[in-house]
């Protein structure tokens, strides 16, 4: 199998996928970003890759059972040792070929050396304007990050500094 920046997973989405409200739960919808992100990314740097980061998952429409599902993994930029990958949800009727996005985040995974040790991945050069695009979205996004875990990692300092009884009433 040759080194691909893309791959797409196909499925049916079936009942046992389906939440109290009748749609494809949330959960079953995080579980597919990650085997495609994590596919995307091994597959890119041949090497066995952790999550580092996911967040800002945006469900732009539910999607209901029995609708193919198209999700859709694409290196969009790459680190010394990370890549971030955007991964895509679409979703529709297979019987008129129609689809519509569904789901849509950006992921970050980390390759992995056999003793554990984050290790260089290839880069990936972007080659179309839309990849150029992509690539300084996913920069913008590192940095937006970056300010937000300055803001998680304080809050939860302070979080640890409450006293137990005043945690166990909120
Ligand atoms: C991800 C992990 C390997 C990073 O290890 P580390 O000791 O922090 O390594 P480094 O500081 O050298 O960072 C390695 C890379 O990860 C990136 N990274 C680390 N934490 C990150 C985060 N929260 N968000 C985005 N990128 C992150 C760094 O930017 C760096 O990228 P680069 O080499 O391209 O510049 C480590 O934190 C880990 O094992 N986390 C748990 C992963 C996990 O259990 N995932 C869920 C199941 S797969």
């Amino acid at each position: 199998m040759s080194q691909a920046h893309s791959l797409t997973l196909r499925f049916l989405a079936e009942p046992a996928h389906v939440n109290f409200g009748g749609k494809v739960h949330g959960g079953a919808v995080m579980k597919w970003i990650d085997q495609a992100g994590y596919a995307a990314a091994a597959s890119w740097s041949g090497d066995y890759c952790v999550t580092a980061y996911v967040g800002g998952i945006r469900f732009v429409q539910p999607i209901n059972v029995g609708e193919l599902v198209e999700v859709r993994a694409l290196i969009i930029r790459t680190g010394k040792t990370s890549m971030d990958v955007a991964v895509d949800i679409y979703a529709g009727d297979p019987k008129t070929r129609t689809h519509r996005r569904c789901c849509h985040c950006v992921m970050v995974f980390v390759a992995i050396d056999p003793e554990g040790k984050p290790k260089p991945v290839p880069r990936w050069t972007p080659v179309t304007p839309v990849d150029q695009a992509l690539e300084q979205y996913a920069a913008r996004l590192s940095e937006v990050r970056k300010t937000l875990d300055l803001e998680i990692e304080a809050r939860l300092k302070w979080l640890d500094q409450q006293p137990p009884e005043v945690m166990e009433r909120q």
